[in-house]
């Protein structure tokens, strides 16, 4: 197992944020799984990340980093409908997504380009273009720390919902997830709920394929979010957020034009839309601004520190509480 002592974290996290931590191990096989278990690492200050796409330092970590490098993606059952595919938690997930493409699997085509690792798409069920990773999910396996007894869940065991699972809740930082099995449909089927999405692909018909969905879906990926290999970010940095009717109703007497959606419990709004109507398109301090074509995406543009970030997410979420009335909340991971 490789083992850095006191590295730099820049290269680690996709905000670029340059922190310490005391020792980062890269774990590959299932050998390194093991010798984690054995030298007790979970017994002290500890981290797993994969490729730090959705973390923010705001410190020096004071404890070891697990960084999850694992590889391995292969098919281990069939039905008449379904292909299920295994892949080790290390993978990236858009490497995940072409392969079921190249393999005509109809299911992930929709979430290609979320930045991130395979073995995090459980934690917050990451979601894109109408359709959501639940959707593609049957089981989940790993290890509970700190001791390592295995676990398998499956779909229905994993409480998922709008960017929360589990993984986030109950079991946050009680497990190690080292493998996901994904069910895949074998029948031609498309998720083109996404307006902008559908718009793109009408013009094919019947000649669609799973190809020209992921290529689309890339297009409009690019349009609207930043290269995340270029410039420092994580992502959406917020979570949309639930309001109830009532609120609802209140805000569309004062403001008209207001992004919704319907959700399991309430009425989903933009987060990216309430930040760019408070006028946050328009502000950079140092290093730190939010990206220009999407306003839910904070961008480090250099050297900013991770207080610096902080201060500036803190006075969006006061903002958008002052005019709307309404609290958002960080998706990102803050540490
Ligand atoms: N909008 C604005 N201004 C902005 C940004 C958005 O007015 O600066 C409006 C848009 O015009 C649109 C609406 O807000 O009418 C929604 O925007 P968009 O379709 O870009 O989606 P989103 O809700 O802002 C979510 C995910 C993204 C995902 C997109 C596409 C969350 C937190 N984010 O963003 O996920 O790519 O939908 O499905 O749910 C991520 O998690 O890192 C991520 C990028």
């Amino acid at each position: 197992m490789k083992n850095i002592i006191s590295p730099s974290l820049k290269d680690y996290n996709t905000f670029h944020i340059d922190c310490r931590c005391k020792e980062l191990l890269t774990v590959e096989n299932d050998q390194d799984i093991d010798e984690v278990f054995q030298r007790k690492v979970f017994h002290q200050p500890y981290l797993m990340i994969g490729e730090g796409s959705n973390i923010l330092f705001t410190k020096d970590f004071e404890g070891t980093i697990i960084r999850l490098a694992t590889k391995g993606i292969e098919i281990v059952n069939e039905d008449d409908e379904s292909v299920y595919v295994r892949a080790a938690g290390g993978e990236n997930w858009s490497d995940f997504v072409r392969f079921t493409i190249e393999h005509e699997l109809y299911g992930a085509e929709n979430l290609i380009g979320i930045p991130g690792l395979v073995g995090s798409c459980p934690v917050q069920n990451i979601g894109a273009y109408g359709s959501e990773v639940k959707d593609i999910i049957y089981q989940v396996e790993g290890h509970y720390l700190p001791e390592g007894e295995p676990f398998v869940f499956y779909n229905d065991e994993c409480e998922f919902a709008y960017r929360d699972s589990i993984f986030k809740n109950k079991l946050k930082d009680r497990c190690w997830i080292t493998h996901v099995v994904f069910k895949l449909g074998k029948e031609k089927h498309f998720q083109l709920s996404y307006k902008q999405l559908a718009e793109n692909l009408v013009s094919f018909g019947s000649e669609l394929t799973l190809e020209k969905v992921a290529d689309t879906v890339l297009k409009i990926r690019n349009s609207k979010l930043p290269d995340i290999t270029k410039v420092g970010c994580a992502g959406s940095f917020f979570k949309n957020p639930v309001v109830s009717e009532t609120k609802f109703a209140e805000l569309s007497a004062k403001f008209d034009d207001l992004v919704h959606y319907p959700a399991p419990n309430g009425i989903k709004l933009a987060a990216g839309q309430l930040i760019e109507k408070c006028g946050w398109k328009e502000v950079r301090k140092g290093d730190v601004s939010v990206y220009p074509t999407q306003a839910l995406v904070i961008v480090n543009w250099g050297n900013a520190k991770g207080f610096e970030v902080v201060e500036y997410y803190q006075e969006i979420i006061q903002s958008v509480q002052e005019k709307y009335g309404i609290r958002i909340e960080p998706e990102v991971r803050i540490v």
